[in-house]
């Protein structure tokens, strides 16, 4: 008898049918560090290893987004969700009564959690979503780890709900693409936090905010509502900022400041007296956003003056770096008096 053939890698951007061959290949494929157009209940997301940031940097990339939101990580169940989230009694009630299905819940991080910063755009905090789709969890389960999933569409179009609209989107630059049929709900799901023992909607979605209600007895805050909402475009809630400040496009940096660099070129001198961050010696825009984060609380944590950064290019996943080092750098008065 004949071994069976080797199962072979498809062309980028092929659609293959939601069998048991293609599911185990796509668990292959993402682990590893590939990309996969994952059918969900909502919508197609475009999927990688949570827990490797090179392949996150890959999402951003084919999306073309220029800036870096924390993603959803999907697991398969509740079981796995705790290995990488602190769930309080709301989010226990609600996970058990909407999952699997088109909620997500943002929650503290777990301490050993492996899901990478840039999931989580350097947030202590996580999203979690166990999908509707038995085929979404088949795929999560053949990997063996979180998959990092935003909606499987290039940046500022239309979320696509079927196979056929991921591969018109996103062609080459996804690896493999299950086809599990048309989406049901058609929007994205809704995201609720849980904290301090808060509820929050901090998107509108396929669970609505009076079904989140009869679960947990509460009116979800609108995150508008909390004395805590943003007032500064550096300070967004939803974004994690150093203490120090931050100066971009700095060429020859003070010799106190701790120092964000890329590429070979070194730009500090002798006797410079901050650390010293390189984000890719090989000047690789990915590995640097991959970085990025861990970099930005490394250097913070020496409790430096300033961080001086040199200058990022602006090609590729350049604009959502320097989006974030933008953000990073901008005055938070407001915040500090509050
Ligand atoms: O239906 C869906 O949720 C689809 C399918 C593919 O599952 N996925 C999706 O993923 O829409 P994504 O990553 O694009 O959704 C991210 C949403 C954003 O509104 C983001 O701001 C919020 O979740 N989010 C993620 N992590 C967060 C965090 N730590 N804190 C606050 N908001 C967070
Ligand atoms: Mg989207």
């Amino acid at each position: 008898m004949k071994d069976k053939p080797l199962r072979q890698r498809p062309a980028p951007g092929s659609i293959l049918p939601a069998d048991a061959d293609a599911i185990r290949l796509a668990g292959d494929i993402l682990r590893a560090g590939g990309l996969a157009g994952l059918p969900t209940e909502t919508v197609y997301g475009l999927a990688a290893d949570a827990t490797n940031a090179e392949a996150v940097a890959r999402i951003y990339e084919a999306k073309g987004r220029p800036r870096f939101n924390p993603l959803i990580s999907h697991v398969t169940d509740l079981a796995q969700a705790l290995e990488h989230g602190v769930f309080d009694g709301n989010a226990l009630a609600l996970a058990e009564a909407f999952w699997p299905g088109p909620l997500t819940l943002v929650v503290p991080l777990r301490a050993g959690s492996a899901i990478s910063d840039l999931a989580r755009a350097g947030l202590d905090t996580v999203a979690l979503r166990v999908p509707g789709r038995d085929t979404a969890r088949a795929i999560i389960a053949a990997a063996g780890r979180p998959l990092a999933a935003p909606s499987a569409n290039r940046s500022g179009r239309i979320s696509p709900t079927t196979a056929g609209h991921v591969a018109e989107e996103l062609g080459d630059k996804v690896d493999i693409i299950i086809d599990g049929g048309p989406a049901d709900v058609g929007v994205e799901s809704t995201v609720i936090s849980c904290m301090d023992g808060r509820v929050t909607l901090l998107r509108p979605g396929g669970v609505s905010r009076e079904a989140v209600e009869r679960i947990t007895g509460l009116r979800p805050d609108s995150p508008m509502d909390s004395p805590d909402a943003p007032r500064s475009p550096g300070m967004l809630a939803s974004h994690y900022a150093p203490l120090a400040p931050l100066h971009m496009n700095a060429t020859q940096p003070p010799r106190e400041h701790a120092v964000l660099t890329l590429g070979p070129q070194k730009i500090v001198g002798e006797g410079h007296s901050g650390a010293v961050f390189n984000l890719s010696e090989r000047g690789d825009l990915r590995e640097a956003a991959a970085r990025l984060f861990s970099a930005l609380r490394e250097l913070d944590a020496t409790r430096p003056v300033a961080i001086s950064v040199v200058p990022i290019p602006m090609q590729g996943l350049g604009e959502a770096i320097n989006d974030r080092l933008a953000r990073a750098a901008a005055p938070r008065e407001i915040l500090q008096s509050d």
